[in-house]
């Protein structure tokens, strides 16, 4: 098989998970390239449901090998309870798991200033999860960031985390005015954590690239989705990372001339947590309640409930652009079997102009109106269907509809969490 990158085609929590599981039957590695433990992938093996939050899903398959890239913000406290979770459910991680040296460690001071930076009145709101991603790769970029390797080697962590603690500490209690971070307990734990995760640690671009040399496919599970990346979302209402697609090669060291594939993960409508601009969302009421309880849609690291709306085919298309997906896989279809009218988003109209692309500017963005079409809904259970032509005819028409709108061709289609509750398209 392929080399293959998945990523999210909206703001994250498209069913990424069940995917990269179902794709990792036929590939022999397992990659996460971005982001860290803000990610929630959840994936429904039988009656049993996992939640992977750093640990690629690859790690649900027998013999499966997995990567976390040094593109990762890596919290190893969240890594070694994780692991911990995988033993209680008898998987094991040794032999099979392989992290970055590079990757930049998340310290207790990110988590702080996480918080009190999302709670600081000359700051704007982002909704985080909390989880010290944006701190993290904010010293990574200013070079003060603690890698893993620092890890391993007690003098130069002792000398690194010294003098970053110093500043951190400094800025804590004279902005934030709160308790800094004491020096000794701190280096002893991560110390301890640096002597459990010494096994893990190697070059994942030697391992990856060595790998792709003998014939080995690879998947690349891109955490978050499109519209949260960085550069390509919604600024600054985004994670830190770059979860497109061109973010498994920086994130892993794998060149771009080695990856086939971009798959993307739509779901059949839209869904955001945390703060920022979504035109298409519902303004509270019935639509809002019903489609969230219907969908599950809570998240899976944080147990926010999602905000929800319809499928927004611009958001959609700038994602098939700017990740060069091939090929999209529709989720959640069955979530929309009870709607009579169903409703596509295909423009949006700002101070009385059409706008038909994703605008540059996020004011615009912000007060845009979505301009809908409407298309009769199914009205009858999808979720038995196994092939295109089980599925009702306005399904198969809202399908196709979507495929002419963002410009790319639906692989697979999910009407169910469980594995086989999936129809191949093509
Ligand atoms: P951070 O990644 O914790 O810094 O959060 C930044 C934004 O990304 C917030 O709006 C979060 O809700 C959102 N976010 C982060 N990770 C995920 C995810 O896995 N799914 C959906 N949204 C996410």
């Amino acid at each position: 098989m392929a080399n293959i990158v998945i990523v999210g085609a909206q703001w994250g929590d498209e069913g990424k998970g069940k995917i990269i599981d179902l794709l990792s039957d036929k590939t022999d590695y397992v990659v996460r390239y971005q982001g860290g433990n803000n990610a929630g992938h959840t994936v429904c093996i039988g009656d049993e449901k996992f939640v992977l939050h750093l640990i690629p899903s690859g790690i649900l398959r027998r013999g499966r090998k997995c990567v976390i890239g040094n593109g990762v913000a890596l919290d190893p406290r969240a890594l070694l309870e994780e692991i911990t979770y995988l033993k209680r459910h008898k998987i094991s991680v040794d032999g099979r798991l392989f992290i970055s040296g590079s990757c930049h460690i998340i310290f207790p001071y990110h988590k702080i200033f996480d918080t009190v930076r999302e709670g600081h009145s000359q700051r704007q709101r982002i909704g985080t999860t909390k989880r010290g991603i944006g701190p993290c790769y904010a010293d990574k970029v200013n070079r003060c960031g603690i890698r893993v390797a620092d890890l391993l080697d007690a003098k130069i962590f002792r000398k690194k985390l010294r003098s970053t603690l110093r500043e951190m500490n400094s800025i804590l209690s004279e902005i934030y005015h709160t308790k800094p971070v004491p020096f000794n307990s701190l280096y002893k734990e991560y110390c301890g954590y640096g002597r459990k995760i010494r096994k893990f640690v190697c070059d994942s671009s030697k391992v990856l690239n060595d790998a792709i040399s003998n014939k080995k496919a690879i998947l690349f599970e891109g955490a978050q989705g499109t519209l949260l990346d960085i550069d390509h979302g919604t600024y600054p209402f985004v994670t830190s990372s770059n979860s497109t697609a061109g973010g498994a090669c920086c994130g892993t060291g794998v060149g771009p001339s080695r990856i086939d594939k971009v798959i993307g993960i739509l779901k059949a409508y839209t869904t955001r947590v945390g703060e920022g601009p979504f035109p298409t969302e519902f303004p509270k009421g019935r639509m809002n309640t019903q489609l969230r309880s219907r969908g599950k849609e809570f998240g899976a690291t944080t147990g926010r409930p999602r905000r929800v709306g319809w499928f927004d085919a611009i958001i959609a298309r700038h994602s098939v652009v700017v990740n060069g997906i091939d090929e999209v896989v529709v989720t959640k279809l069955d979530v929309l079997d009870e709607e009579p009218k169903i409703k596509i988003c295909t423009a949006y109209r700002y101070k009385g102009k059409l706008i038909k692309g994703f605008p540059m500017n996020m004011e615009i963005f912000a007060k845009a109106t979505p301009v809908y079409e409407t298309h009769p809904g199914w009205l009858s259970n999808t979720n038995k269907c196994r092939k295109v032509k089980d599925l009702p005819l306005n399904a198969r028409r809202y399908l196709k509809r979507i495929e002419k709108l963002i410009g790319a061709r639906i692989g697979f289609v999910s009407i169910g969490s469980k594995r086989n509750e999936t129809i191949v398209v093509k």
